[in-house]
């Protein structure tokens, strides 16, 4: 598959515990082409509306809460199947699940509190790179 794109967050649970470095690094090791990276706190109406699908979910106002307690890094990840390879990198939304080795398995503090975000689709890492860059602000359309 060509070259393509995911969108993770660092979130705030990482970003206090000082795993900003070795996350970008395992990210790096891995493969990934950095290509757009910034550190941002989102509004509560920013982190209400990437998650608005989980709107209806008995946890979304605590992950709103969460998602908006501090500062995060959003970045696009290019990679040849970038979206797969990195939900592999994470490991499962819910640590306990995750595999050794892997990013939330390292770094996760809870289900809430799992250290990063990954798109699950192509057509959803499009979306959410261009909720947190304009394209001014990808190196690969500039
Ligand atoms: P993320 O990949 O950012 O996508 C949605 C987030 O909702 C997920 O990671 C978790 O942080 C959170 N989440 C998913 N399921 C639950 C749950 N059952 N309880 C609390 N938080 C959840």
């Amino acid at each position: 598959m060509a070259n393509n794109i995911t969108l993770t967050i660092v979130k705030p649970g990482a970003y206090r515990k000082g795993h900003i470095g070795p996350i970008l690094n395992m990210i790096n090791e891995a493969g990934f082409r950095i290509i757009a990276m910034k550190l941002i706190k989102l509004s509560t109406r920013q982190a209400e509306e990437f998650y608005a699908i989980h709107r209806s979910k008995p946890f979304y106002e605590s992950l709103v809460e969460f998602m908006s307690s501090g500062p995060i890094v959003a970045a696009i990840l290019q990679k040849e199947n970038a979206v797969e390879d990195y939900r592999k990198l994470i490991g499962a939304t819910n640590p306990e699940n995750a595999e050794e080795g892997t990013i939330r398995k390292k770094y996760a503090q809870s289900l809430e509190m799992n250290a990063v975000h990954g798109s699950d689709s192509n057509e959803n890492a499009e979306l959410e790179a261009d909720f947190f860059f304009a394209k001014s602000e990808r190196t690969d359309c500039m």
